[in-house]
Formats: C-alpha cells, structure tokens, sequence
C-alpha cells in the first residue's frame, strides 16, 4: 500500500500540489522533471543539507532541466536581506528568466530565503519547496508565507507567494537530529490543540512513536498536519481570522526567540514555553478545560530544553510591545477553550501580561 497522501490547494494565482509521505521524492520525479523541462532551475539549499540531498534532487530533475545550486548559510542566518540580494545577483548572472523555476530544499530557514527570493525576482517565479524537516514539513512550506528577518525583528520583510509544488518526503527526516524531530513535533501538538480534538488524542497515543522517529508514524502525523494546515489556509489565506489560531504559543515564543538572539533556542522549543505560558493567561481567565492537564504532560513527556535561567521580564515584554500584532494597551493572545478549540483574545493588558510572566519567569529559575 502505498502511504503517498496528494493534497491540492487552490490559491488565488493558481493551485498548490502537496505530496506527502514516504518515498514522495520519486514518486514526484515524472511530474517535477515536466515542470522543469528546458528551463532554468534554480536549487537553493544550504552546505549541509545540499550534501544529504542535492544529488536525490538532481537524479529527480534528471537532465531535462539546466540546474544550478546555490548555497546560503546554513539555518536562521540564511533569512537576511543581504543573503536575499545575493541571491538575485546570481540568479541574473545566471541567466534567470521569468519562467525559471526556484527549488528550495531544506528547513525552514531555506524555504523562507527561497521563497521571498523567488516572490520577488522578476515580480515572481514558480516555486518548489522540498522541505527536510518536520518543521518545515508540518509548517513552513504549506500556506504561501516567505520572510526574511531584520537585526531587530523575526519575519519582518516577506510575501505570500504560494509554492507550485511541495514534497514532503518523510524518508529525509530519517537524518534529522533529535532536537529538530521535536521542534517541528511541537507545531503539530499546538496546531492539534486549538483545531482538532481527536487528533490531540491520536498524539497522545502515538507519541513515543513519534519519539522514537517511526517512518509511519512520522507520515501520518505529517499527512494529518498538512490536512489540517490547508483547511485553516484555504478558509483565511491572509491571515486575518481563524489562521491566527496558528500563533498559539508564538507571542511569547517569538520573543523569546528575539531576546535569546536567534539561534539559541529552536523555533518549536520557544514555541513549547510559549504554549506553557499561554496556557497559564488561560487558567488565569478559567480558559481551557482539561488543555492545560493534557499538553503540559505532553510537552514534558518530550525532552525539551527547560526555560533559560535569567531571562529579563523588561527586554521580553518590550519584544511583545514590538510585534507587528501589538498595540499600546495589549495584543492578540491566541489561548484556548478547551481541547481543539483556541480563542482569539485581545483584553488583556501588559500589566496583567507582566504580572503573569514575571510568576512563569520565576518558577523557571527555582
Ligand atoms: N513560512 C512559514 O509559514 C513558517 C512557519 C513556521 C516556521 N517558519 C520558519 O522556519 C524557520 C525554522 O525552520 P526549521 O526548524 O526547519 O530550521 P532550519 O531550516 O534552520 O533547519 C534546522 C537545521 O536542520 C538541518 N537539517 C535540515 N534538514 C535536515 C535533514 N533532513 N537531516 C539533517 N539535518 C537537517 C539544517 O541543516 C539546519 O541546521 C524559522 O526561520 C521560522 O521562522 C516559517
Ligand atoms: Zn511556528
């Protein structure tokens, strides 16, 4: 039985082809090298992913295509604007065209540079996104956003620009280091806890697979990740109502990220206190039902890294203060109800706000 999962996502310049599972890569090859043929095709990937992968890649590609890789640093670092100028140097030099074709092949960090690269040049070319991690598996390469940051601020420069096609081939994550497995594992549990009760439960069951990196389990909970991904895109493809459930865990998580300099703590690991510390604001507001119980077991059942020691409640509000979603007198803190189903909530004030972490911030440190 094949485990391939094809998903199509229309969007308004055209449709997106997800492919999922196992072996995606090959089973892909027939319709990537047509969409290849006879053009340009830029491959964006970094040093270290490039070696596992750049030769799959290119045997997919086959000879219909004249492929030229090009290299960015490896993770975050690759999201700066200077590495996006470089890009579209080389890909003039090149001979890029409107009707070349941009391959991102990595995390996350690639996906992003790729796919703001691509948004941009020639006000836009096809894209394809072949993500390597869970991350980017579950997340970052379905739903159209790209971004570059900025010294003072995470994802601040970007497009949508929806990719042409994405393999998901859940055979590369076998490489993965554990630490990225559970980075990309918490956006699955946050999309499952504020959209979908029952998958909530299946995680609960299937966790120490998961753990444990088991091939199918890894396939399913990416499938199911992707299905639930595209019902929330496709019903708010801008990001102005339900797709905002999506950020539970990231205010405080982005910002942690921010005044921890980006790097220090994965993506998924902020995301984890951040989750920790929203579920608190909930309790605060008797939000949550049997959530708060069930996710922290969850969460400590994987072993993530604790809360840094010391942080500095001031530098972290400010970092809050700063996000795009802010006002003066608060933001949109995405908590939950109960089980599967998150709120949008927008009462709550910095003080309050401050009140609580400063009480999360100190059961940290004991
Ligand atoms: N666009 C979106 O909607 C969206 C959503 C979520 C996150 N993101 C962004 O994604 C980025 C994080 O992505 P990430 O977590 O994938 O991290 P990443 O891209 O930085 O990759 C993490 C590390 O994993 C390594 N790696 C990648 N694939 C591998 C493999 N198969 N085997 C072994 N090593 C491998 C990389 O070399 C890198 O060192 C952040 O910048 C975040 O803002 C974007
Ligand atoms: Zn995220």
């Amino acid at each position: 039985m094949s485990a391939l999962r094809r998903f199509e996502s229309p969007h308004e310049r055209g449709v997106s082809t997800i492919l999922v599972g196992s072996d995606a890569l090959k089973a892909a090859a027939p319709e990537i090298s047509a969409w290849c043929q006879g053009r340009r095709v830029f491959l964006i990937t970094s040093e270290q992913v490039g070696s596992l992968f750049e030769d799959a890649v290119r045997t997919l590609l086959g000879s219909s295509a004249a492929v030229e890789t090009l290299i960015v640093p490896d993770g975050e670092e690759a999201k700066s604007v200077g590495v996006a100028d470089g890009l579209w140097n080389e890909m003039l030099e090149r001979g890029g065209k409107r009707d070349s074709r941009v391959i991102a092949l990595g995390g996350g960090s690639v996906g992003d540079v790729a796919g703001f690269v691509a948004a941009c040049f020639l006000r836009g070319v096809e894209l394809a996104q072949i993500p390597t991690t869970l991350l980017a598996q579950v997340d970052a390469s379905v739903g159209g956003k790209t971004a570059v940051d900025l010294p003072a601020a995470k994802n601040i420069v970007g497009a949508f620009h929806p990719p042409t096609w994405v393999i998901a081939d859940t055979d590369t994550l076998t490489s993965l280091p554990q630490g990225e497995l559970l980075s990309g594992l918490v956006e699955v549990v946050k999309m499952a806890a504020v959209l979908d009760a029952s998958l909530f439960s299946e995680i609960e069951e299937r966790l120490d697979s998961l753990l444990q990196s088991d091939p199918r389990a890894l396939a399913w909970a990416v499938g199911e990740s992707v299905r639930m991904k595209l019902e929330i895109v496709e019903q708010d493809p801008e990001e102005s109502g339900v797709r905002r459930l999506l950020n539970f865990g990231h205010t405080l998580g982005h910002a942690l990220e921010t005044v921890l300099s980006y790097g220090s703590l994965r993506h998924g690991e902020a995301v984890a206190h951040g989750m920790r510390f929203a579920l608190r604001l909930g309790s605060e507001m008797d939000l949550g039902g049997e959530l708060p119980g069930r996710l922290e077991s969850i969460l400590d059942r994987m072993p993530l890294p604790p809360l840094p020691k010391d942080l500095s409640l001031a530098a972290l509000l400010d970092a809050m203060r700063r996000d795009k979603k802010s006002t003066e007198f608060g933001t949109t803190w995405v908590l939950a109800e109960r089980v599967g189903r998150g709120l949008m909530v927008d009462s709550l004030r910095w003080e309050q706000v401050g009140r609580t972490l400063e009480a999360f911030l100190a059961s940290a440190d004991e």
